[in-house]
């Protein structure tokens, strides 16, 4: 049993900041104030409905997460952010078509609240918007502070001591680290310069970890995940996870892969292709932002089956991802996966999954799960990268000596043992052998 760590009271209200306020931050919203109201259950989120076992089998000790750790009340949540287009929340759901009218009218007074700051923006991140919602500046270093001044307004407009961001914005273009991202000395001197390489997701977790906001990235743009960024969060004790929520097909590929793996079934090929035609898919329509999200896609596999241990099974694996806009799909993505299998004698076989899912949906809940998650780590003393919340993201943050884990049961086991750990609850090995000894 690990000693309990001290967990700071979560009094007062808690300020929910989204960079990109689209279709799942507005889905997000919506959906809390809807819950708040008794329309609707909090499906999909593990700390509304999630239980964890604790201790042995035979003590019947199962409450639920949020009975077990304490998190803010839903009643208790304040929302806010950014967007490159002024539109309120009501009127950016209205636009995003992911909740039926009946729904949104129901709580089109909170919606109608909830007003852009703003943006940080920049064509050259992210090409296909005709933004018309930005800031001025000078340098990016004076971005950063705008950005600053908006977080603290905010607090103090609402009265709140504590608030925490999580990036909703559109998918920026590929990028990777770099020389201004190395260390936060380059960092800074690239903001004064104004370097092309600090794009606006780095600006918006920059001022977060300067403002002491805990964040998490649900784009796949590159971000808090650069050197310079994780040393301000380990300088500043601040609380970074990212990035891009894992919701539809890659939940499913990070289902499927282990359990193929843990049966030693051997994999040929993955094909995945998607349609999507949100605003999105629309930005993803551009090949550089669409590379982004590809790579995040097509990290996951080689972590799970590990090749180099098995090249039997999985030494010569063609995996392909396609994303393609297509706008009378609106929110209601498509996937397809084709799954070319092996087993016993190398005898070929085949899985198909069709995923008609609904994307803003499946990551509203995640936009909660992990505001509610980066308050605890914070107000529990956690900073830095919190690899536990890795259950949420298609390529988890981790140090750089460390290769992330993509599996989802062992992303879960990681989130409940930290959960266990911080509250000096005895870590589940599920070893099992004690109860027959
Ligand atoms: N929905 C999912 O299942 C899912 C899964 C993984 C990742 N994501 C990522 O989440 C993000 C949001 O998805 P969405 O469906 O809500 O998209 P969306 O296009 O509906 O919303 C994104 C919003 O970001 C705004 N924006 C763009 N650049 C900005 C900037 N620099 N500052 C502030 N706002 C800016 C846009 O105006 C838009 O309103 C995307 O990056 C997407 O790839 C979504």
């Amino acid at each position: 049993m690990s000693e309990a760590r001290e967990i700071k009271e979560q009094t007062g209200k808690l300020g929910v900041l989204m960079p990109g306020m689209g279709a799942v931050a507005t889905t997000f919203v919506a959906g809390v104030e809807l819950i708040k109201k008794g329309h609707a259950e909090p499906v999909g989120s593990l700390t509304q409905l999630g239980t964890i076992r604790l201790g042995k089998r035979t003590e019947n000790r199962v409450p639920k997460v949020k009975e077990f750790v304490p998190f803010s009340e839903m009643d208790d949540l304040v929302f806010g952010g950014w967007d490159a287009f002024p539109d309120g929340a009501y009127d950016a759901a209205v636009l995003a078509g992911v909740l039926e009218k009946e729904h949104l009218n129901a709580v089109r007074e909170e919606l109608k609240e909830v007003k852009p700051f703003p943006a940080v923006f920049d064509e050259r991140w992210v090409a296909k918007l005709p933004a018309t919602h930005t800031k001025s500046y000078g340098s990016l270093r004076e971005a950063a502070e705008q950005v600053g001044e908006d977080i603290r307004s905010f607090k103090e407009e609402n009265g709140l001591e504590r608030a925490v961001m999580v990036n909703c914005a559109s998918t920026e273009a590929y990028a990777q680290p770099q020389k201004a991202h190395f260390s936060l000395e380059a960092f800074e001197e690239a903001l004064d310069r104004s370097d092309p390489a600090i794009s606006p997701a780095m600006i918006y977790a920059y001022a977060a970890i300067q403002e002491g906001v805990p964040y998490a990235n649900g784009a796949p743009s590159l971000a808090a995940d650069v050197p310079a960024l994780v040393e301000l969060a380990d300088e500043n004790e601040v609380p970074v996870a990212g990035k891009d929520f894992k919701t539809g097909q890659t939940l499913m590929k990070t289902v499927v892969a282990p359990g193929l793996k843990a049966r030693m079934l051997g994999l040929e090929g993955w094909y995945s292709t998607n349609i999507l035609g949100n605003r999105d898919g629309e930005v993803l329509d551009d090949e550089k932002s669409l590379k982004s999200k590809e790579v995040s896609k097509l990290s996951v596999l080689q972590s799970i089956l590990n090749p180099e241990k098995n090249p039997e099974l999985y030494g010569n694996i063609s995996h392909v991802v396609n994303i393609n806009y297509y706008p009378p799909r609106g929110d209601s993505k498509e996937g397809w996966d084709n799954i070319d299998i092996f087993g016993w004698l190398g005898y070929a076989m085949q899985i198909k999954i069709n995923f008609l899912a609904r994307d803003s949906i499946l990551a509203a809940p995640i936009v909660l799960d992990l505001a509610l998650f980066l308050d605890l780590a914070e107000r529990a003393g956690m900073s830095g990268i919190q690899e536990w919340l890795s259950f949420y993201f298609k390529s988890p943050m981790t140090l750089p000596e460390l290769y992330p884990e993509n599996d989802l049961f062992i992303q879960q086991m990681k989130l409940k043992n930290t959960l266990r750990a911080i509250k000096g609850e005895d870590l589940i090995t599920h070893l099992g052998l004690d109860y027959y000894e």
